[in-house]
C-alpha cells in the first residue's frame, strides 16, 4: 500500500511544516467560531481578574486544531508553557516533578490525556481541583503523606477520544471543546492562508479544489497544498492553477470527494466480494491484506462520515449510497 495522503494523523517528518503554518492566535485560527468566541471571552475575564484560566479540555479527530489552540492559549494569556503527551508520564514521580516546576498562571498542556496511566491520574485530581499535590513519603506503618501547595495554573488536555477519558478526570475540566470538521469554505481560506505562508502562487479555484478534497480536516488540506506544490514545481512555472491542483491530485489518485485508493478497494470489497455485507472486520481485512486496526482507525472513519458504509453488530454494510458510488465507478470504469 502506498503512502496515504490523506489521512489526518502526524507523520513524523511533517511535525516542521505543521508547526510553521499553525495559527499563532484566536484571529489567525479559522473557523470553529463558536468554540474561538466562548474561548475569548474566558480568556479575557481570566485576564481581567489575573486569575489562571480555568482547565481546558480539547477534543477531536486528529488534524483539526488542538495542539493549535492550546498554543494559542497560552499565547494569549501570555504564561509559561510545559508540553508533555500522556503516555510518557509513567510514573507519579513524572507529573510530581512537573506540577512543581510550574509557576502561576502557567499552562500545562497534555496530549493525548486519555492515555494517562491511574496513578498518574489519581496525582491530577486534588492538583487541579484545589492546587494541592499530596505526595506519600515512607513505606508502610512509616508512611506519611505530604501536601503541597501549588501555584494555580491551567491545565489544557487534547484527546482524540473524549469516550476514554474517564469521568473524574472529564468533570474537572472547566470548559470542553468538542472542534468539529470544518467547511470547504473554511478550509479553502486555510489553504490560501498556507500558501502564502509557503510563498506560493495559488489561483482560488485551485484551493476551492484542494478544500474539497481534504476530508474536512487543515492538516490533511496542508499535506495535498504541499504535493501540489511539487507538481506545480516540478511542471510548470511553479503557479497552482486549478489544472495543476487536479493533475497532482489525479497524480495521488485522491478522488473528487478526498477517497483515496485503498478507501474505494474497501467499499468496493464490501460491494462486490461480500455483497453488500454485512462482512466482519477480520474477513475484509484478510481480502484487502490489511491490519484491522488500519481499517478501522484510518479507512472507515470518513467512509462512514459520507454515508458510504456502516457499522453493524453483524459486521460492516454497504449503504445504498456506496453501492451507488462502486455501481457508477465501475460502469464508467473510471476509479475503480
Ligand atoms: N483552525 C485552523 N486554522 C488554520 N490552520 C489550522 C487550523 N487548525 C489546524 N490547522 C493546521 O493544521 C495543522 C494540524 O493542527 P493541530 O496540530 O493543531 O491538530 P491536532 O488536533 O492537534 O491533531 P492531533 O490530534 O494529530 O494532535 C496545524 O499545523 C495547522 O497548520
Ligand atoms: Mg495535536
Amino acid at each position: 500500500m502506498n503512502e496515504r495522503i490523506t489521512t489526518a494523523v502526524l507523520a513524523p517528518d511533517e511535525e516542521e511544516l505543521d508547526r510553521s503554518l499553525r495559527p499563532r492566535s484566536l484571529d489567525e485560527f479559522v473557523g470553529q467560531e463558536r468554540v474561538k468566541e466562548q474561548l475569548a471571552v474566558a480568556l479575557e475575564a481570566a485576564k481581567g481578574r489575573g486569575e489562571a484560566l480555568d482547565h481546558v479540555l480539547l477534543a477531536g479527530p486528529p488534524g483539526l486544531g488542538k495542539t493549535s489552540l492550546a498554543y494559542i492559549v497560552r499565547e494569549e494569556l501570555g504564561a509559561g508553557l510545559r508540553t508533555v503527551a500522556g503516555p510518557a508520564l509513567e510514573r507519579k514521580g513524572d507529573i510530581a516533578a512537573i506540577l512543581t516546576s510550574l509557576e502561576e498562571r502557567d499552562v500545562l498542556f497534555v496530549d493525548e490525556i486519555h492515555r494517562l496511566n491511574r496513578a498518574v491520574e489519581e496525582i491530577l485530581y486534588p492538583a487541579l481541583e484545589d492546587f494541592r499535590l499530596d505526595i506519600v513519603v515512607g513505606q508502610g506503618p512509616a508512611a506519611r503523606t505530604l501536601t503541597l501547595d501549588l501555584p494555580p495554573f491551567t491545565l489544557v488536555g487534547a484527546t482524540t477520544r473524549t469516550g476514554l477519558l474517564t469521568t473524574p478526570l472529564r468533570d474537572r475540566f472547566g470548559m470542553t471543546y468538542r472542534l468539529e470538521h470544518y467547511s470547504p469554505a473554511e478550509l479553502a481560506r486555510i489553504v490560501r492562508r498556507s500558501a502564502r505562508i509557503l510563498d506560493l502562487e495559488i489561483a482560488d479555484d485551485a484551493a476551492d479544489e484542494i478544500a474539497r478534497r481534504a476530508r474536512g480536516t487543515p492538516r490533511v488540506a496542508n499535506r495535498i497544498l504541499r504535493r501540489v506544490r511539487d507538481v506545480a514545481q516540478v511542471r510548470y512555472d511553479g503557479v497552482v492553477t486549478p489544472g495543476v491542483a487536479r493533475e497532482a491530485l489525479d497524480l495521488l489518485e485522491v478522488d473528487g470527494e478526498g477517497l483515496e485508493r485503498a478507501d474505494r478497494a474497501l467499499l468496493a470489497a464490501i460491494v462486490e466480494k461480500f455483497d453488500g455485507g454485512p462482512v466482519g472486520l477480520s474477513t475484509l481485512a484478510v481480502a484487502l491484506g490489511e491490519e484491522p486496526d488500519t481499517i478501522e482507525d484510518v479507512y472507515e472513519p470518513y467512509l462512514l462520515q459520507l454515508g458510504l458504509i456502516q457499522r453493524t453488530p453483524r459486521g460492516r454494510t454497504a449503504t445504498k449510497l456506496g453501492r451507488a458510488r462502486v455501481g457508477a465507478a465501475s460502469a464508467d470504469d473510471a476509479l475503480f
